[in-house]
């Protein structure tokens, strides 16, 4: 068995989450249901991060302290998780004593080696993004807030690992993935990169982790909140654990916080002399009306709304099928609901109508005995055999969105063997033959099913318990028991009528 650890971003806990924390979170779910059926030992790790400047303003504008906003506002993100069937293993808050002890920890440490320094800095600051930017950097126009700010500041030598980098980039393909992203921070690395700002005085920000070495100043929020994917799972605290999982297999995220995961904290790795994690993999964003997703922008869907409305499970379909991994996808509520009524309601949910009826009407609630086959079977199970291999292989290279175009074409490829074998006609002539179109046909529906378990667990375990089978089951054609006895589930995928 080999470990498998995958991360997700904390998520800042100024407001609720949002269709875009929903998607990287359902997506990390869905790698790790795929990894746990191949009986990986998975470790998937979710959580907040709760200090900075956007946490403290967010208070603020409600009025309440900073501990008292961020205890109310991370229920609601573990409300959402739970709602939408995230199974993760562990739930990070930066604000965990564990987190923070092991932070301070880390800042003492670089301190001491001579990799943190104190200095006085004039620059460019983003109060949006806080942090400094460069002048090329303003000049792009991504910075929104920006002020010239003259400070003394604690600064992490970044500069001294540039080159290491670079290399480790260079000679590892998959560190950074898909491979636009890592030419993108080639060439980013093209320039001198400038230290890194690691502090802020408190009499600008008081809600952060205090510097070990000076109470006058807390930690750069990123400092901070990069460090819990070392720190969720024991480092400089349980070290077998910490041995076991790390270096981490993927840390997923939207292309917003490249930068920062591909150079902040791989130099940070360098410096504490811990290896670089497997892979970096930045999706794409959802946008609306062509433009990203985001709270500051207003212009925000709640993943619960649908949730509740339309299932978690059509949801999560919805997000994984629509967005074609690495590149961006336009969220719209039509889209939502074409995408819905055409896979899930009819493809799937009338197959499984169709062939939970022929049982329950011509065969007493058992799955027929297969007979012979003739030549369509045989290539029928052809079929089936290549959509299958195909799908699997798209999931474990993390194409989702392909692995489920090739399941549904599994039973878009049972209804059209149904419509040609026409078993309701057979069945009054030869019911062997009739049973052996059946068979088949359950059979394929339950291999499909044991596909789409990942990305829609809780009607996937419902069609495979109705069929006496789990998510766990082998996929290999065949492995469906005749005489089995199934209960009939009516209507698993109701039409959305406008
Ligand atoms: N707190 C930092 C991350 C620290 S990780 C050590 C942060 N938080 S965030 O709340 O802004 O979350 C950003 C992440 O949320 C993105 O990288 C992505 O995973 C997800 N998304 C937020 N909006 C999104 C879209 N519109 N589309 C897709 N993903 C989006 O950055």
């Amino acid at each position: 068995m080999s470990k498998f650890y995958i991360t997700t971003p904390l998520y800042y806990v100024n407001d609720e989450p949002h269709i875009g924390h929903a998607y990287t979170t359902i997506l990390a779910d869905v790698i790790a249901r795929i990894k746990k059926l191949q009986d990986n030992d998975v470790y998937f790790l979710t959580g907040t991060d709760e200090h900075g400047q956007k946490v403290q303003e967010a208070a603020k504008k409600r009025n309440v302290q900073p501990k008292e906003h961020v205890d109310e506002y991370v229920k609601r993100f573990k409300a959402t998780w739970e709602n939408l069937n995230i199974d993760y293993d562990y739930f990070i808050r930066t604000t965990d004593k564990n987190h923070t002890e092991r932070v301070k920890q880390i800042l003492a440490d670089l301190y001491k080696k001579g990799d943190i320094y104190f200095d006085e800095y004039e620059g460019l600051y983003s109060v949006s993004e806080e942090r400094f930017i460069t002048e090329k950097e303003k000049e792009e126009g991504n910075f929104r807030q920006i002020k010239k700010i003259k400070e003394k500041n604690y600064f992490f030598k970044m500069s001294k690992y540039q080159s290491n980098l670079i290399k480790h980039i260079e000679s590892n393909e998959n560190f950074i993935l898909p491979k636009s992203r890592r030419n993108e921070i080639l060439g980013f690395l093209k320039n001198d990169l400038n230290d890194l700002c690691i502090s802020r005085p408190k009499s600008r920000l008081a809600w952060g982790i205090e510097l070990p070495f000076d109470k006058e100043y807390v930690t750069y929020v990123w400092f901070d909140a990069l460090i819990n994917y070392i720190s969720a799972i024991g480092y400089n605290n349980d070290n077998e654990k910490f041995n076991y999982y790390w270096p981490a297999d993927y840390h997923l995220m939207a292309k917003d916080i490249l930068t920062t995961h591909c150079v902040y904290w791989p130099t940070m790795l360098m410096s504490c002399n811990i290896s670089l994690p497997n892979t970096i993999f930045a999706h794409g964003w959802w946008l609306m009306d062509n433009t990203k997703m985001s709270k500051s922008l207003g212009n925000v869907v709640k993943p619960l709304d649908l949730a509740d409305k339309y299932g978690s499970d059509a949801l999560r379909y919805y997000l994984m099928r629509n967005m074609v991994l690495g590149q961006d996808a336009s969220f719209t509520i039509e889209s939502f609901k074409k995408r819905y009524n055409s896979d899930l309601a009819n493809d799937y949910g009338n197959l499984v109508n169709r062939i939970f009826i022929l049982i329950s009407k011509h065969f007493e609630n058992s799955i027929p005995e297969k007979g012979k086959y003739d030549l369509d079977d045989n290539d029928f199970i052809k079929n089936i055999e290549n959509l299958t291999n195909l799908s699997i292989q798209n999931y474990s290279n993390i194409k989702i969105h392909d692995g489920i175009e090739n399941t549904i074409s599994i039973f878009r490829t049972v209804n059209k063997f149904l419509e040609d074998k026409a078993p309701w006609k057979t069945i009054k002539e030869n019911k062997n033959i009739a049973g052996t179109t059946i068979y088949l046909s359950a059979e394929a529906l339950r291999i499909g099913t044991v596909l789409l378990y990942p990305i829609i667990p809780e009607k996937s375990k419902k069609i495979l318990n109705a069929m006496d089978c789990c998510p766990k089951d082998d996929t290999t054609f065949g492995f469906l028991k005749e005489n089995s006895s199934i209960n009939v589930i009516k209507n698993i995928f109701p039409r959305i009528e406008d």
